[in-house]
């Protein structure tokens, strides 16, 4: 199976930690130049220096907030100005607040629609041109399981997701003659900050322990457990290497079964 990614650039957005820096670490480990793209300096710096380096392989760091569309345009451009084009784009980015849909507040869907769907639809028109002329492109997002069964709690969460999943399904369809492949990782219960932040909210609302939420969330998974951000990562790489030049438009769920289940 050919999952070599020797000569190619990848750009992992929010890839500071959790599942995005998994991700990074992944690609280049395959081989893959990788840009990473994120907020904090210092977390990038690290991230960057911990990369798997061969001969050949230069990783790099741009620091942008995808609240800020026209300073993640600038901060990429320039970037690409630098090394050229790229191959592979990892969208994905911290998740909205937690709360019902009902109580949100219409600007918080603004920001979580410009944090999620239009930062990514940035990158990939910067990014699309270079994919088209290499006759190589993958483009992958990280979204969630909600997109096939919405999450109790997590409104504007659930409402974004759903609108992403549609933009990268229509992508699929009209970058798929250039060579160019769409796809939607959607991860399960993934140990990372996020998910520490919302079990801690659970059980603050519930008057319960962290551990009595951990253990109810297990419960409703197959595999009985959290996944690990590599456990995502690894899909995510599969579906950035030549071996899926065929896998165009799919939600992917990487959820030790969870959906199946519910
Ligand atoms: N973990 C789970 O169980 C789970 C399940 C389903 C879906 N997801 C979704 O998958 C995605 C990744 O999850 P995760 O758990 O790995 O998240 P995480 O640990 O919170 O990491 C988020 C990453 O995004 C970056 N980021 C956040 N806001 C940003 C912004 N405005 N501009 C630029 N970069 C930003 C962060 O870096 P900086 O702070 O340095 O910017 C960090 O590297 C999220 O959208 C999450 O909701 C997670």
């Amino acid at each position: 199976m050919d999952t070599t990614l020797t000569g190619k650039r990848a750009v992992v957005c929010g890839s500071t930690q959790g599942i995005g820096r998994a991700t990074a670490e992944a690609l280049a480990a395959l081989g893959a130049s990788v840009t990473l793209v994120a907020r904090h300096p210092e977390a990038l710096a690290q991230v960057q220096a911990g990369l798997a380096a061969a001969p050949g392989q230069a990783h790099a760091s741009v620091r942008a907030d995808f609240s800020d569309l026209d300073g993640l345009a600038a901060a990429v451009s320039a970037h690409l100005d630098d090394v050229g084009a790229a191959h592979i784009l990892v969208n994905n980015s911290g998740g909205p607040p937690a709360g019902p849909a009902i109580s949100a507040k219409t600007d918080e869907f603004t920001a979580g629609f410009t944090q999620h769907l239009l930062a990514s639809h940035t990158l990939v028109q910067m990014l699309a041109p270079g994919m088209r002329a290499a006759g190589y492109g993958r483009i992958i997002n990280i979204i969630s399981t909600s997109v096939i069964m919405p999450i109790k709690g997590l409104g504007v969460s659930n409402t974004i997701r759903g609108a992403v999943a549609n933009w990268a399904r229509t992508l699929a369809a009209e970058l798929g003659p250039h060579g160019i492949t769409v796809n939607n990782v959607l991860p399960g219960f993934t140990a990372t900050a996020r998910l520490g932040s919302l079990i801690q909210g659970r059980a603050s609302r519930a008057g319960c322990s962290t551990q009595e939420i951990e253990a109810q969330m297990k419960q409703a998974v197959p595999a009985g457990r959290f996944g690990r951000p590599e456990e995502i990562a690894e899909v995510v790489a599969f579906l950035a290497s030549p071996a899926a030049s065929y896998v165009n438009g799919v939600h992917l769920p990487v959820d030790g079964g969870r959906l199946a289940a519910s």
